[in-house]
């Protein structure tokens, strides 16, 4: 087996967030990723490799071995589950939280609610637990517009700012799971190449913690 580590990332804010952590623990890609249309890039840490994919993907590509190392939102680990995978280390950034939203000023009026989100198996675990009859409806993005145009009452949406919601007459209601950004570890990758792994992970412990 290869003695390269292959780190997944997603473009965006894991990326921008996690660039100064791999830099701290002395790994720099050697183009610039967020102008890149490449998928793969190599670094300044021999056999340290980065590739860029979807989130959503980055467990499935870990979980299958195909990436050692991932970087993913607790969203995604909740909503997709995480099994095979070692979850070592909380990075703390790319920090929001997960939580239900409503138009302003709106009261349940009825025995069920339709709740739109791209988190369905959050959104039914949530209100199976409170209690409420809720139709899920899965959406792949601007969950914000359902309310709006009578397809959903309900949002279980991403919040950081809370300025989307804001935008568009919407406030938060409750808070369902505080999330940041993990470090995900094939279990295989763990025990084959421990020494390499361990040491990225103690790397990355300590540029978190200095952040
Ligand atoms: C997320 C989320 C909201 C927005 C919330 O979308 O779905 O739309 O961010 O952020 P705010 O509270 O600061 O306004 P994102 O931009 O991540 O894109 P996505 O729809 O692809 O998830």
């Amino acid at each position: 087996m290869s003695d390269t580590i292959t780190i997944a990332l997603t473009k965006g804010r894991i990326l921008k967030e996690t660039l100064p952590l791999l830099s701290r623990a002395g790994i720099e890609p050697l183009e610039d990723v967020s102008k890149s249309r490449k998928l793969v890039f190599p670094t300044t840490a021999d056999g340290v490799r980065l590739v860029i994919i979807r989130g959503t993907d980055v467990p499935t590509y870990v979980r299958h071995g195909a990436a050692d190392v991932g970087v993913v939102g607790k969203d995604i680990l909740l909503e997709h589950g995480a099994e095979g995978l070692y979850e070592p280390l909380d990075l703390g950034i790319a920090r929001c939280r997960l939580m239900t939203a409503g138009p302003v000023g709106w009261v349940q009026n009825g025995a069920r609610i339709r709740v739109a989100t791209k988190f369905v198996n959050i959104a039914r675990e949530y209100f199976a637990r409170k209690g409420v009859h809720a139709d899920v409806i899965k959406l792949y993005g601007a969950m914000e517009l359902a309310p709006i145009m009578n397809l959903a009452d309900l949002i279980v949406d991403i919040v950081d700012t809370g300025n989307t919601l804001r935008a568009n007459g919407m406030e938060p209601l409750d808070e369902i799971a505080s999330v940041s950004s993990r470090l995900i570890v094939n279990k295989a990758a763990m025990r084959s190449r421990y020494k390499g792994i361990q040491s990225l992970i103690d790397s990355l412990g300590a540029a978190t913690e200095t952040q």
